[in-house]
């Protein structure tokens, strides 16, 4: 059984284990009168060569070309450890209460094998067999067929690297992940024949193919945008949306959406004879025709929905179906849920006895005091703080003073994990340390419960992440450090009793922990839903307070949402999505930075708002030292402003957008004509940046999704010249670009007080220009008597980040919706 109590207590027994517990109810099999795994065609026998080769069956033939070769060893070994995980032995359990069932909950402790395995086993149980299919006219309505299997994840890095892992699984060598297609241009061609099984679909970049791919982990962003190009997901037999504890809105999104899918293609033969299409007219008739059709040629869609946390009834709820009962009347039953075993050491729990004023030095003195008084490795630290600007502060500190220790002492190998860290950086985290030293990774929430790190015995939790919120009150969204849950905080605390019996140390005191709140709101009741607005329009929600959400937002913070689209220009004013809106809708940013992008022609600016979104995509572009701390951890003004001024050298008179622009430019140039090639230019950018306090890793990120984002708005439906400008090779015309960025930002303008603080236009929030900026550096505020922002975050008080000085009258010229004439004079 699995944990019964949310409450995990740290003197715990080892738990051994797998199997499954279910509270299981059987279900009449129905679709067509036939089960999912009824109509063994082409694809089936696909399935089962592929099945015999790639996957389960390490012993097994080898195909043709050899290329499995040298494989087998690791194969075997990956399936040892696979038989190990406590998930293993439910394995025909889980096949058939998936094939029975249109919905299933998954519940089971984080590193249980919910994400790698569920989805081979579904893949062995022929859960990728598509229905069978002729050649008749109205099959090529369809051309996808249903064969793969999606697993959603709420961050890219999970994405990747669960797909690499899965990937290996599957064969026995990671660079088998599927073929690199990018906005579905396919780079490369030659496919043998048993690989590329699985794949993946991340922002900015992918790697699947869309004929061999069986189980491709995607990003829930990347899985709506999927939903907009093909609304009844057909190439789809079964989405698994995983971590659906964590409520993040794209997954909470999804939720609605697949049960309207489902809806539509879980209908049986009888349910589909009875439709009466004669009432109809018109598009809904169109609608009603072409639903039943896409249930009769693409079958059921069957979800999964995984969670670490015990709070299942209300996803079972959600997914409840109506039956016959045997005395005539219909009874709601909810979806099944399914219990997978835990297996955890004991955790030993330490608290502070004080508060901490400064939790990077607690973590630093903590990392030290364990690495000296604990055995020697193995045995990884794990630690959880707030963002990347903190990862990196604390990575120097480990660095620094991980040189002072005696030579006879094992090493401390300290590295970071956050989600714009470049992918070939994070996936070193996964791997053992080399001999003799203590790896110590420094991680965002990532750890928490999305990705698996082996080796970790020690948790150092600082007790804060960084939490977007909104208050619909005002129409402000702010990025705030906050206190975590208790959920999360027994989360971080259980990642350390994985292997070993482990210890978790908790930077406050007892009193604060037993003061957190049980579990955090989900985003879809605290965040701007503009994005999830324009996503249900795009995909045809036409009323959209009438869709059948999880958890109902409120009604202020539909309108406020919807109000904003409007100011955008995505919506017209009977709510009705417009041409620039649908645009909006296929852009992978935020709708405000996708306005600024597609309004970019009429500037002339293309190629520099495409510089400044990928520059913005990074948390951290300028490098903290050590010795000047994020705001409200430690650092005082002067050392703020000496923090500041670091970042001189790039400060353009008109603020932080063109400067970002200029460091990219003069990034992109370094070593660019050098004899030596790619890797001495590589080694020149890296020398660059260190003598600049810039920082490399975010560069290359950087660098990665620019390419990417060229990529999306050179193809179809936008079509725009990606070099676009006025300055090709230096800073933007500083004018016509920050008219364009008003063009999506006209909320976000701030105006100088008497009293050298900042007030919002839109609801007079006070506010200071952030410390890092390098208007603050520069100690030239007075020179801006009115700003526009990026974002307002909030630590010890409200700061603008990324601030530029902006011209009075470009308000009313750019967004007269705002700051039209009659406003003025009123
Ligand atoms: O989804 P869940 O948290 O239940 O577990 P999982 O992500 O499927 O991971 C199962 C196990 O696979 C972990 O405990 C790790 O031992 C291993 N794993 C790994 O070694 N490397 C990865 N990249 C992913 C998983
Ligand atoms: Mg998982």
């Amino acid at each position: 059984m699995v944990d019964d109590s949310p409450q995990r207590t740290d003197d715990r027994n080892a738990r051994n284990g797998g199997g499954v517990d279910q509270e299981h109810r059987k279900r009449q099999k129905r679709h067509h009168g036939q089960n999912a795994t009824n109509g063994r065609s082409l694809g089936s026998i696909l399935n089962q060569l592929e099945h015999a080769i790639g996957n389960g069956h390490p012993n097994g033939h080898q195909n043709g070309n050899g290329a499995a070769n040298g494989a087998h060893g690791r194969l075997t070994k990956l399936l040892e450890h696979r038989k190990q995980l406590p998930i293993w032995s439910a394995k025909n359990a889980l096949i058939s209460a998936v094939e029975s069932n249109d919905a299933v909950i998954l519940i089971g402790e984080t590193g249980s094998g919910k994400t790698t395995q569920l989805p081979q086993f579904l893949h062995d149980g022929r859960l990728t067999t598509p229905p069978p299919r002729g050649a008749n006219e109205e099959e090529k309505a369809f051309p996808n067929f249903p064969h793969v299997i999606a697993v959603t994840q709420p961050r890219r890095i999970a994405a990747i690297t669960i797909a690499r892992r899965v990937s290996e699984e599957f064969c026995g060598k990671t660079d088998q992940i599927g073929q690199e297609v990018r906005y579905g241009v396919p780079q490369s061609v030659s496919i043998p024949t048993t690989f590329k099984q699985v794949g993946y679909s991340v922002r900015f970049s992918s790697a699947f193919n869309p004929k061999r791919t069986r189980i491709k982990y995607v990003t829930d962003g990347m899985l709506l945008r999927e939903l907009l190009a093909d609304p009844y997901l057909s190439a789809y037999t079964v989405v698994v949306l995983d971590e659906a504890h964590e409520r993040n809105v794209r997954t909470d999104l999804l939720f609605g959406l697949i049960k309207g899918i489902m809806a539509v293609r879980n209908k049986t033969s009888q349910q589909l004879q009875s439709v009466d299409l004669s009432s109809l007219e018109g598009e809904a008739k169109k609608k009603a025709e072409r639903d039943a059709l896409a249930a009769r040629i693409l079958g059921p869609l069957k979800c999964v929905v995984m969670s670490a946390t015990l709070d299942a009834e209300f996803f079972a709820d959600y997914f409840s179906t109506v039956r016959d009962g045997t005395t005539g009347q219909s009874a709601k039953v909810p979806a099944p849920i399914l219990f997978i075993e835990g297996r955890t050491f004991p955790i030993t729990t330490y608290y502070t006895t004080e508060p901490q004023e400064d939790y990077l030095d607690a973590a630093c003195v903590t990392i030290f005091q364990i690495h000296r008084n604990e055995p020697p490795p193995p045995g990884d630290i794990l630690v959880f703080l707030p963002g990347q600007d903190d990862i990196e502060t604390l990575e120097q500190l480990v660095s620094k003073y991980a040189k002072d220790l005696p030579p006879t002492m094992s090493k401390l190998l300290p590295l970071p994990l956050f989600a714009s860290l470049p992918a070939n950086l994070q996936t070193r985290v996964f791997e053992p340390a080399p001999r003799g030293t203590r790896k110590v990774i420094l991680s965002t929430n990532i750890a928490e419960t999305s990705v698996t790190i082996p080796g970790v015995k020690y948790v150092i939790d600082t007790g804060v992440e960084k939490r977007k919120s909104w208050d619909p009150k005002i129409g402000v969204e702010v990025l705030a450090q906050v206190s975590i849950s208790k959920a999360s905080a027994r989360q971080r605390q259980g990642r350390a009793g994985r292997e070993f019996p482990g210890l978790c140390y908790r930077l406050y005191t007892e009193e604060t922990y037993n003061s957190l709140k049980d579990a955090t709101i989900p985003e879809m009741k605290r965040i701007n839903l503009a994005s999830t607005i324009l996503t249900l329009k795009a995909y045809g929600v036409d009323d959209i307070s009438r869709f059948e959400y999880l958890e109902r937002p409120s009604k202020q913070q539909l309108t406020r949402s919807l109000e904003s689209l409007l100011a955008l220009g995505a919506l017209d004013d009977r709510g009705r999505l417009t041409d620039l809106g649908r645009q909006m809708s296929q852009l992978p940013l935020e709708p405000p930075l996708a306005k600024v992008l597609l309004m970019s022609p009429q500037y002339k600016c293309t190629a520099d708002i495409i510089d400044l979104v990928s520059m913005l995509d990074a948390d951290n572009v300028f490098y903290n030292p050590a010795s000047g701390r994020a705001e409200g951890t430690g650092g005082d003004v002067d050392d703020e402003n000496r923090r500041g001024s670091d970042r001189g050298r790039f400060a353009h008179p008109s603020g932080d957008h063109v400067t970002l622009v200029g460091v990219l430019r003069e990034y992109e140039k370094v070593g660019k004509e050098e004899a030596g090639g790619e890797k001495e230019e590589r080694r020149k950018k890296l020398q660059w940046c260190k003598d600049n306090g810039i920082d490399g890793r975010s560069m290359r990120h950087i660098m990665e999704v620019r390419e990417q984002l060229i990529k999306a708005v050179s193809a179809p439906p936008f079509q725009m010249d990606p070099t676009l400008t006025v300055h090709p090779t230096t800073t933007p015309n500083p004018a016509e670009f920050l008219k364009c960025l008003l063009s999506g930002f006209a909320q976000n303008i701030a105006m100088r007080q008497l009293d050298s603080s900042y007030r919002t236009i839109v609801n007079n929030v006070t506010c200071a220009i952030h410390p890092g900026s390098t208007v603050k550096g520069q100690g030239r505020e007075r020179e801006f008597p009115t700003v526009v922002y990026h974002e307002l975050l909030y630590t010890s008080k409200q700061y603008m980040r990324t601030v530029s000085r902006i011209d009075y009258v470009w308000m009313s010229e750019t967004a007269p919706q705002y700051y039209g004439r009659r406003q003025f004079s009123s």
